[in-house]
């Protein structure tokens, strides 16, 4: 089958379309005939050599996609051929086809195409742990998402909205109209104001109840300072970096935080499943309803790999990149 190959670790100009096996499926297992692919920040990181597939994945980029089920294996139950199905996977998705556990496949919303489906399943799950699975956010609540402007932060956006929060974000200032159609009550241009004080004189010094951080190191004392009395915070990545030399304690233990990380990637088909169900039944929906929508910031060819990835390095995405498997 055709797929895009990474020749080395590097930059870019690694990636090219080649050839690579077509996977085998197991019992449990579809294979999808791939009709898109999406980007996401870990494939550029992949490709530099600093985010390896787990152990027995793909060594192909690539971490979800939307296509048309081609074969099941023998204990399926939920899929036939032909079916339109988004899936999210561990790699191995820039390919003509992908194979993947039943249970980590989603039925495309009726009214999306296979391209805008493809924008579905990393950031919308991503976005669905972090805000409803960990943080346990409650209706009407404050919530301050970070990198609003990207795959999962428009994802985020979206699903606070449906709950009634109250949205806070941070993005460059070309990212804040993206950012208030989507939902967002206030927003923070990062790069000239001081979100904790903004976030202060907003909320009249009470902070917020739940944050989306993909920062680490670079925000984590502004992000203790923002929380409100039980506020819960997730960590999701480390882009500003993962070492701090001093940090006061005191807000964690006067203020009852609850500070977790998490990945999605390396977790269990098992614990995947899951999450995908409470998706499914909790939000879905509304993509067919016009309540939720994928954010599409471009669709390119799959043969201008390297032209999506250099996009996606210099941050000028808003949204999702979707690669079309033509
Ligand atoms: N742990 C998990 O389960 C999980 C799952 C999925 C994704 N992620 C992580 O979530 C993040 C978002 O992923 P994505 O695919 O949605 O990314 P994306 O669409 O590429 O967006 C990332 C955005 O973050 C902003 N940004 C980058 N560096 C920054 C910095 N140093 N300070 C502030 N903002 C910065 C940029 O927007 P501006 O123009 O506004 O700066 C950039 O467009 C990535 O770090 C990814 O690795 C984690």
């Amino acid at each position: 089958m055709k797929a895009i190959i990474s020749n080395g670790f590097g930059g870019p100009e690694v990636l090219s379309l080649g050839e690579a096996a077509k996977p085998e499926i197991n019992e449990n297992e579809i294979l999808i005939k791939v009709a898109a692919t999406a980007l996401n920040r870990a494939d550029t990181l992949q490709r530099e050599g600093k985010y390896p597939p787990p152990k027995g994945e793909s060594e192909i980029i690539g971490l979800e996609a939307a296509g048309v089920v081609e074969q099941t294996g023998k204990a399926v139950t939920r899929w036939k051929k032909g079916d339109k199905v988004c899936c999210l996977l561990a790699g191995g998705a820039y390919a003509e086809y992908v194979k993947v556990h039943q249970h980590l496949a989603m039925p495309t919303p009726q009214k999306l195409s296979l391209e805008e489906s493809a924008a579905i399943p990393e950031v919308f799950l991503t976005a669905y742990q972090a805000l409803i699975s960990l943080c346990e956010m409650q209706v009407g609540e404050k919530v301050l998402i970070h990198a609003g402007g990207s795959g999962v932060g428009t994802a985020a956006i979206q699903l606070a909205k449906l709950r009634n929060a109250e949205i806070f974000v941070t993005a460059s200032k070309a990212k804040h109209q993206t950012c208030f159609e989507l939902g967002a009550n206030h927003a923070i241009d990062y790069k000239s104001q001081d979100f904790a004080e903004e976030i202060k004189e907003f909320t009249k010094g009470k902070g917020v109840d739940v944050v989306i951080d993909f920062m680490g190191a670079s925000y984590f004392k502004n992000n203790l300072d923002v929380m409100g009395m039980d506020g819960r915070m997730v960590m999701l990545a480390w882009m500003g970096g993962f070492k701090l030399d001093s940090l006061n304690l005191v807000p964690v233990l006067s203020k009852r935080l609850k500070i977790m990380g998490s990945t999605l990637r390396a977790r269990s088909v098992d614990y995947k499943k899951t999450l995908i169900e409470g998706f499914t039944n909790d939000f879905l929906p509304y993509f067919d309803k016009g309540e939720l929508k994928p954010v599409i910031d471009t669709v390119m060819s799959w043969s201008a790999i390297q032209e999506a990835h250099a996009r996606m390095d210099a941050n000028l995405n808003t949204g999702k990149i979707i690669l079309k498997v033509d």
